[in-house]
């Protein structure tokens, strides 16, 4: 199996490129972000409570979001792997996921951090919040505030695989295409696979 965290600030392109590898590797892709915004289309008490979080670019509770995506692995035990996106973002996050999967025999492989500087992450979250009304992508204070957070909360998650030799940092800026290629060239080199 091919367990592998999409990891990088907001804006980073963990979805944009989750979308990729998901088809060349049939992996199944989680997205917190995406499962929390479906509470919210829905009208659920968690996605109520949730929304109240996201709107001001705050994270929601750590055994919110594990107790997602423990559902979403106790749902789907034949998957060939998993592509894991804004998920884990912070190191208690990080130990629920590895405890997760100990159970299942089926490590993390690799955490592909995306690196982004914060003035190209603004610029593209701002002209998605023209676009797609996205709430947390509408103004710059918001965005800023998200940023924030990955920096004191989820930036240790890296250091955290990191010190387990799982870590692999990979240029986010540039076209869509060739980021792509230089992470499938980092999953492909893995020995493992
Ligand atoms: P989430 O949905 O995960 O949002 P995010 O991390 O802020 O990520 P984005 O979707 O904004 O960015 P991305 O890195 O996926 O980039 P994308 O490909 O979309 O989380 C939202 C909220 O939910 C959080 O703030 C929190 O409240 C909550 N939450 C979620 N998970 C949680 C967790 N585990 N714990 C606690 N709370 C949690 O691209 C962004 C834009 O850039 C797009 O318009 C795209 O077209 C464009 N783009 C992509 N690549 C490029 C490129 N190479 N060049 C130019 N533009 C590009």
């Amino acid at each position: 199996m091919l367990n592998i965290i999409l990891f990088g600030p907001p804006g980073s392109g963990k979805g944009t490129q989750a979308n990729l590898l998901k088809e060349k590797y049939q992996l199944l892709h989680i997205s917190t972000g995406d499962l929390l915004r479906e509470e919210i289309a829905n009208g659920t008490k968690l996605g109520l409570e949730a929304k109240t979080l996201m709107d001001k670019g705050e994270l929601v509770p750590d055994e919110v979001v594990v107790g997602m995506i423990q559902s979403k692995l106790d749902a789907n035990k034949k998957a060939k792997g998993l592509i894991l996106d804004g998920f884990p973002r912070t190191v208690k996050q990080a130990e629920a996921l590895d405890q997760l999967l100990g159970e299942l025999n089926s490590p993390i492989n690799a955490l592909v951090s995306i690196v982004v500087d914060e003035e190209e992450l603004k610029q593209r979250l701002l002209l998605r919040g023209k676009e797609s009304g996205r709430p947390d992508d509408q103004n710059e204070s918001i965005i800023e505030n998200r940023i924030k957070e990955y920096k004191n909360k989820t930036t240790a998650v890296a250091t955290y695989y990191e010190n387990k030799g799982k870590l692999h940092e990979i240029n986010g800026v540039g076209d869509v295409e060739t980021i792509n290629k230089l992470i499938c060239s980092t999953l492909d080199s893995m020995s493992k696979f």
